[in-house]
């Protein structure tokens, strides 16, 4: 296109293809693209926004214990900002942390870990995020079961792997079989990740179910992937095993994910960690100086307190759980349309809602409706189902579990 200034013909590419050009250069990861919205935290926000506007609500929504963080960890804190410990930190965590987080697991899982083998990261969520985009190659596959934790396969499609998911029932206890296990095992197998206590069902496997899974892992050779964030929160008299302390061999393909978001009450401080073989860990530091470099200093100093604390705080907080986990799951039971699995860990109860209605749709409107906030189980891998939390008082599991009666026994 020319144009005529001053009497000479000038040439000049026209805004509106410059334009274009842009738009089309504008194109995101094809990965990230594919990944999904997190529904816990869309639902969160609407009742947020409901109670805002002055609206009763009950929140059944929350992934994080109710309770303030304990006084000792937050003075320890504040004793690292007014001693100074403002500035970078290792990329991997300060020695004093990785030291404590090595003899927790050693004094508390069996896990011969020494510190090399231990890197702290922004949250479990951060360590889950680094360790599998550090294994997972195109084409990978992961296992893990449905009912599962919203973020595993955001963070699988992130790597570019394949999530390959073993539906779990009320048959199997909802955990995954030796059975199912090895018939979705193939060539591709790369991971497979265990979670327990589970997020969403507080189910927990015990030592013979994972000395069962940990043997097919080893035979196949198959890195397994420990979620034990809710390690600490358990009501029944199941004893907590961590897979890799089971032998050897399955220690050797284990990397252990921990934090203590769940067990203190510091979600919003950002400290989780994870252990495993050197080599893999190198990895990850690695993976990790080029993304997030060191989580917050402060916040590592307060973990460190945390971790050397005797377990006062957490049976206080566990008692607390365990008569509402109880007083929810009697209020339940008076809701004949709507059965739940039986949690033992955690501090949700996932309620499976197939007798009413798909669960998204009864969530939503249960929460327009009656004003109770709920996630829905099609985040987690199952349709029917809504997750209910009992981190919140008493007086509102009561509340809350009344309106959902209620809702039921009018729209079925
Ligand atoms: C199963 C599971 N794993 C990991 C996490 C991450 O915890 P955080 O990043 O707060 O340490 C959560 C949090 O909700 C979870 O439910």
């Amino acid at each position: 296109m020319f144009l005529n200034i001053k009497g000479r013909k000038i040439f000049c590419v026209p805004f509106f293809i410059h334009n274009r050009e842009r738009i089309n250069m504008f194109t995101v990861n094809r990965r990230v693209k594919e990944m999904l919205g997190s529904t816990t935290l869309a639902i969160t926000a609407r009742a947020k926004e409901l109670a805002a506007q002055g609206h009763d609500v009950v929140n059944f929504g929350a992934g994080e214990p109710d309770f303030d963080t304990p006084d000792f960890i937050k003075k320890a804190g504040i004793e690292a900002i007014n001693k100074g410990m403002t500035k970078y930190t290792p990329s991997i965590g300060t020695p004093d942390l990785r030291e404590a987080i090595a003899l927790k697991f050693q004094q508390e899982n069996n896990l011969p870990y020494k510190a090399n083998q231990v890197v702290v990261s922004c949250g479990a969520k951060h360590s889950l995020f680094n360790i599998i985009q550090v294994l997972v190659d195109d084409g990978d596959e992961v296992i893990f079961q449905s009912p599962y934790w919203v973020s595993y396969p955001e963070m699988v499609k992130a790597a570019g792997g394949k999530s390959v998911i073993i539906t779990t029932d009320a048959a199997s206890q909802f955990k995954i079989t030796p059975e199912a296990l090895t018939k979705h095992i193939t060539p591709k197998t790369k991971i497979l990740i265990i979670n327990s206590p589970s997020n969403p069902t507080g189910v927990m496997y015990t030592k013979e179910e994972l000395t069962a899974i940990a043997a097919i892992c080893v035979k196949h050779k198959i890195y397994v992937i420990s979620d034990e964030i809710y390690e600490k929160l358990v009501y029944d008299n199941i004893q907590m095993c961590s897979i890799a302390s089971l032998g050897k061999e399955i220690f050797d393909l284990t990397i252990t994910v921990n934090g203590v978001s769940k067990a203190y009450a510091m979600t919003g401080w950002r400290i989780g960690y994870a252990a495993g073989p050197v080599e893999i860990m190198e990895y990850i530091k690695k993976y990790q100086d080029h993304s997030t470099s060191n989580p917050t200093s402060i916040s590592q100093a307060a973990a460190v307190a945390a971790l050397k604390a005797d377990s006062a705080s957490i049976e206080a907080m566990v008692k607390v759980f365990r008569t509402r986990r109880d007083l929810m799951l009697s209020c339940l039971d008076k809701i004949a349309k709507v059965s739940y699995i039986h949690p033992s860990g955690a501090f949700y109860v996932f309620c499976d809602f197939a007798k009413v209605g798909d669960g998204a749709m009864i969530a939503k409107r249960m929460l327009d409706e009656v004003k109770v906030a709920g996630i829905p189980g099609d985040s987690f891998g199952a349709p029917s189902f809504i997750r209910f939390s009992f981190a919140t008082s008493e007086e509102r599991i009561v509340e809350g579990i009344k309106r959902v009666g209620e809702w039921v026994s009018k729209n079925s």
